[in-house]
């Protein structure tokens, strides 16, 4: 199927779409960019997505391409015109188009592309069986709470996993899980869910802001501190969320069975009470 996507104030069959070679993005990775699910034709935790974009913008001092409205309508409209049902809105940012040079260009007007990527996000295979993880150095700058398009470390480390016969890789820094390459963290030992706190070494997801305060409604505690790999060989169970994964159980961490190789109980009630909320 032609998908119809958005290019900087048009909408087109994807074939017919173009951006400029002297994009910042194409050339610097000059960008940001927001993926936000999609259920039953709705988004869903739009409001705190928007929220990050903010925080990514400003702390890369680039300027909205158009407005907070406009925006929310531009996702509203790839929704309709591509009668997606089920997967997620991809979204991004770039300070737009100039000759190369590395300092900000003046005058630069944004660039803006958002597309829909048609995806099966609730009843999935992955979901039922659990996922496995491999570990790999953490080798990202150190303003991974942006969230750029600068993503070459977490192609190769999800390339290792693929590559180990995993969905994800997590990413060990001073012998500590950061988070996966597209995903946050978790283990839970004696019935506290463990994640790593949130600073310049993670991104702050949207789906682990959501989880968090599911998790206080349903009485699951959380502990929020950095956990090492062994921790999670050893773990009852373990989980890794993400917009298009939502809570998604582990069952094997580098070749070793977390939980007897199923996902655990209080991962798949979080889960369920994920999908609730998000199908309301
Ligand atoms: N990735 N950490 C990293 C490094 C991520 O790239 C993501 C999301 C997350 C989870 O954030 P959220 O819950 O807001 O999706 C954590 C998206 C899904 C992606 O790049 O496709």
């Amino acid at each position: 199927m032609t998908r119809i996507v958005y290019v900087n104030g048009e909408y087109a069959p994807e074939n017919q779409a173009r951006i400029s070679v002297f994009d910042r993005g194409f050339l610097f990775a000059d960008g940001v960019y927001e993926v936000t699910p999609v259920i039953n034709g709705k988004l869903v935790d739009f409001g705190p997505h928007m929220e990050r974009l903010e925080r990514s913008l400003k702390e890369l001092r680039m300027a909205w391409p158009c407005t907070l409205e406009e925006l929310t309508r531009v996702h509203e409209e790839i929704i309709v015109r591509n009668a997606l049902k089920e997967g997620i809105i991809y979204m991004q940012v770039t300070r737009g188009v100039a000759d190369r040079m590395f300092n900000f260009p003046k005058e630069t007007q944004s660039s803006l592309v958002v597309f829909p990527q048609v995806m099966t996000l609730v009843d999935t295979a992955n979901a039922r069986t659990g996922v496995k993880v491999v570990t790999t150095p953490d080798i990202r700058w150190l303003r991974r709470d942006i969230k750029t398009v600068m993503l070459l470390a977490p192609v190769l480390g999800k390339q290792e996993a693929v590559e180990k016969g995993a969905n994800e890789a997590w990413m060990i820094e001073d012998g500590h899980v950061t988070e996966g390459t597209s995903s946050n963290a978790y283990i839970i030992k004696d019935n506290v869910v463990i994640t790593r706190p949130l600073s310049n070494r993670i991104l702050a997801g949207c789906t682990r802001r959501a989880l968090f305060r599911l998790a206080k409604e349903h009485n699951v505690k959380i502990e929020e501190r950095t956990f090492t790999p062994e921790e999670a060989y050893a773990a009852d169970e373990a989980f890794l969320t993400s917009a298009s994964q939502f809570v998604m159980p582990i069952v094997e961490i580098d070749g070793r069975r977390v939980g007897g190789g199923q996902p655990g109980p209080i991962t798949r009630k979080l889960r369920e009470i994920f999908l609730q909320e998000a199908q309301a």
